[in-house]
C-alpha cells in the first residue's frame, strides 16, 4: 500500500509573527518536494496568520478541545481551528499527556472531535524511558493505539504519531531496529482496530529527528513521516528533512 510520507512540524509554544518568515522556504521545498506532504502546527494564534502567509502551506494546531463549542474557558475546538485555516491537528502529544494528564480517552475524543470537523488528526503515542527499560515500549505503545484511535476511522482522516517520551528534545533516539518493529507493531494493531483502513494509515517517528538522522529513520519500513519539534523551527533545519523524506519516497 503507496503511503505518501508526512514531515509535520511542531512549533510547541515556540514562534512569532517574525517566525512565520520562515515558512516561505518551508512551502518551497513542500513545491520541490512533491511526493511528500508537508506541514507545520504552530500556536494557535499563528494559525491564521500562517495560513495568510502561506495559503498553499499545510497549517496545523497542537491540540483541540473534545467539544463543538460551550463554557470551556481556554479551550479552542476543533471547528475553530478549521476555520482558521487549519487542516490538521496533533491531539495526545506526550507533554500533554504528562503536562495535563491527557487520557487514552479524552485523546480518542479529541481525535474524533477533530474528524469531524474534518481535520485530519495526528494521534501521538510513547513510552517512557522506564517503560521501555522494562520491556514494556510495545505492550504500552499499543495499549495507546487502541484506546486512542477512534473506531471507524480511515487512513484519509488519521495520522499516528509514535513519539519515544525519552527522545523528545533530548538528542536522543532509539536503534532503527526498535523504531522498525514499534511500527510493525502499531502497523499490527491499527489493522486489527480497522480492517482495510489499518494499511493506509501513515505512522510517523517523532523524537529528535534531526537533518543528520531524518533520511535513516525515515528508510524504515513501516516509518511514514516525521513529527519534528525543534528542527522544525528553522527553514534551515528543516528543509533538509523534508528532502530526506523525498529522497526515500
Ligand atoms: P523534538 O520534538 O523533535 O524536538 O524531539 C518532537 C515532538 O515532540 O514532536
Amino acid at each position: 500500500m503507496a503511503r505518501r510520507k508526512l514531515i509535520a512540524g511542531n512549533w510547541k509554544m515556540n514562534g512569532n509573527l517574525a517566525a512565520l518568515r520562515e515558512l516561505a522556504d518551508i512551502q518551497a521545498a513542500a513545491v520541490a518536494h512533491p511526493a511528500v506532504d508537508v506541514a507545520i502546527c504552530p500556536p494557535f494564534t499563528l494559525i491564521a496568520p500562517a495560513v495568510a502567509a502561506q495559503p498553499a502551506l499545510a497549517i496545523g494546531a497542537q491540540d483541540c478541545h473534545e467539544k463543538v463549542s460551550g463554557a470551556h474557558t481556554g479551550n479552542v475546538s476543533a471547528a475553530m481551528l478549521k476555520e482558521a485555516g487549519a487542516k490538521l491537528v496533533i491531539v495526545g502529544h506526550s507533554e500533554r499527556r504528562a503536562d495535563q494528564g491527557e487520557s487514552d480517552a479524552l485523546v480518542q475524543a479529541k481525535a474524533s472531535a477533530a474528524v469531524n470537523a474534518g481535520l485530519l488528526a495526528i494521534v501521538c503515542v510513547g513510552e517512557t524511558e522506564a517503560q521501555r527499560d522494562a520491556g514494556q515500549a510495545i505492550a504500552i505503545v499499543t495499549g495507546q493505539v487502541r484506546g486512542s484511535v477512534p473506531a471507524g476511522s480511515t487512513a484519509a482522516q488519521l495520522v499516528v504519531a509514535y513519539e519515544p517520551v525519552w527522545a523528545i528534545g533530548t538528542g536522543r533516539t532509539p536503534t532503527v531496529q526498535d523504531v522498525a518493529d514499534m511500527h510493525a507493531a502499531i502497523r499490527a494493531t491499527l489493522n486489527d482496530l480497522l480492517g482495510a483502513e489499518g494499511p493506509g494509515v501513515r505512522i510517523l517517528y517523532g523524537g529528535s529527528v534531526k537533518p543528520d538522522n531524518a533520511r535513516e529513520l525515515l528508510a524504515v519500513a513501516d516509518v511514514d513521516g516525521a513529527l519534528v519539534g525543534g528542527a522544525s523551527l528553522t527553514a534551515a533545519q528543516f528543509v533538509p528533512i523534508i528532502e530526506g523524506g523525498a529522497a526515500v519516497s
